[in-house]
């Protein structure tokens, strides 16, 4: 547990942590290929770590030197391992893909909150291209079998970067074209890497195809997470003035912004350039009055992982929100709609839950309270940005679980976790 108490401004200059998603696949696709590459300002966050020892049990050589990795990856990958994908629905939805058609055996597993995750979602959509994919009852454990992986169209109907991104990567070794269209279009790294690892991948909007391909590595320098960033942001338009640098402003990833420019919250892009196929720009925000918005289902997957910050934001502003269409919160590393309501609540916000979102009745003060992060690394995030803003301040249950996504978060809020 840990005391956070209430600020009357909150202002600098940060450094966020790498992004976790692109991270995750420089690590993972060059473990996978014959020869070497630096990943620069890696994320190393326990999710990542994840990803680090499955490519190691598998074979690869990582080499950590404080955020750079040096990976020396292998294309044929050791048989019969069981990898341990601890919290990461990343690790293992990706993986699960990856090895899906290189002729191993393999179980991948996890700890109690990604036992309890829908895995059915990569391992039907796999089987249709010919891999052998069993899960537990749709859960963890799964067990890849050696199969033949052949080309196919899937239409996937939930927006997913991780069931997309696994149905790429057994694309590399199908014999046919394999064809992936999205409802509305997740993020893109995936697409955006392999492509420069050589794949012979096209996107084309939702639809992205690839074809058997050889990978060559490449060495990445890794944007600032914007995940990450969107927390110090959100103090900035709630007690002051933020600068987040060299932030990644992927597309597919800024729908924080929009949901700032619907709020009013004042917001400026700096330094604005392209490093390693991703843009990057520094985030000014500053102390904004915000009003209530409304965000529907093609809102939510360039800010699926923000969403509880956005309803946080909500409940801070004037009028009446809605966010609908984001039944995806309940299937992520807790049920996001549940404890992102029970937060608000417990600020002493006024938000109700609907089946796929919220309703929320800003107040423009919130008096503070207790948080319980369920070990969710973003709700314990949203809840510190809460209680900051907050009239009292107040304290956070299981706090240590930002080590997931970010492992220095307390320390740059200047607040200490052993108070
Ligand atoms: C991620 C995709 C998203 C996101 C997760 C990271 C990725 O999950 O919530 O934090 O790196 O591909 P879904 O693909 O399940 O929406």
């Amino acid at each position: 547990m840990v005391r956070i108490s209430p600020r009357e401004r909150f202002d600098g200059e940060f450094t966020l942590p790498g992004d976790k998603s692109v991270t995750h696949r420089a690590i993972m696709f060059n473990g996978g290929v014959d020869g070497e590459a630096v990943v620069s300002n890696a994320l190393m966050g326990e999710d990542c770590v994840s990803t680090c020892r499955c490519l190691r049990a598998l074979g690869a050589k990582i080499d950590v030197d404080g955020t750079t990795l040096r990976v020396k990856g292998v294309s044929a990958f050791r048989r019969g391992m069981e990898l341990d994908c601890g919290n990461s629905g990343t690790t293992m939805r990706l993986l699960t893909g990856f090895v899906a058609g290189k002729k191993i055996d393999v179980k991948l597993y996890g700890d109690a909150s990604l036992s309890a995750r829908p895995m059915g979602r990569v391992a039907e959509p796999l089987s249709v291209l010919g891999a052998d994919v069993k899960t537990t009852d749709g859960h963890a454990p799964l067990y890849v079998s050696p199969a033949t992986i052949r080309g196919g169209e899937i239409a996937l109907t939930v927006s997913s970067a991780q069931v997309k991104s696994a149905l790429l990567l057994a694309g590399l070794s199908a014999d046919g074209e394999v064809v992936i269209t999205e409802p509305v279009k997740s993020r893109d790294h995936t697409e955006r890497l392999l492509k420069a690892m050589g794949a012979n991948l096209q996107t084309d909007g939702n639809t992205a195809r690839i074809f058997k391909s050889t990978l060559h590595s490449v060495d990445v320098c890794v944007p600032s997470d914007i995940s990450s960033a969107a927390y110090f942001m959100a103090l900035g338009a709630l007690k002051g003035k933020t600068l987040c640098k060299n932030v990644g402003i992927n597309p597919t990833r800024t729908g924080i912004l929009k949901a700032f420019e619907r709020l009013g919250v004042k917001y400026f892009l700096h330094n604005t350039h392209i490093s390693g196929g991703e843009a990057t720009a520094d985030i000014l925000v500053e102390k904004s009055d915000m009003r209530g918005i409304t965000l529907t289902e093609v809102d939510v997957p360039s800010m699926i992982d923000e969403l509880p910050l956005v309803a946080l934001l909500c409940a801070f502003a004037d009028g009446e929100s809605r966010i609908v269409g984001a039944k995806e919160l309940r299937v992520k590393e807790s049920d996001r709609i549940r404890t992102t309501t029970e937060l608000i609540r417990n600020l002493g916000g006024d938000c109700e839950e609907l089946p796929d979102g919220f309703i929320i009745r800003g107040k423009k003060t919130l008096l503070g309270g207790t948080v319980n992060s369920y070990l969710d690394h973003r709700i314990a995030m949203t809840g510190a940005v809460g209680l900051i803003a907050s009239k009292n301040g107040g304290e956070i249950v299981h706090p240590e679980c930002c080590e997931i996504s970010f492992p220095n978060f307390f320390e740059m809020l200047g607040v200490d976790l052993r108070s």
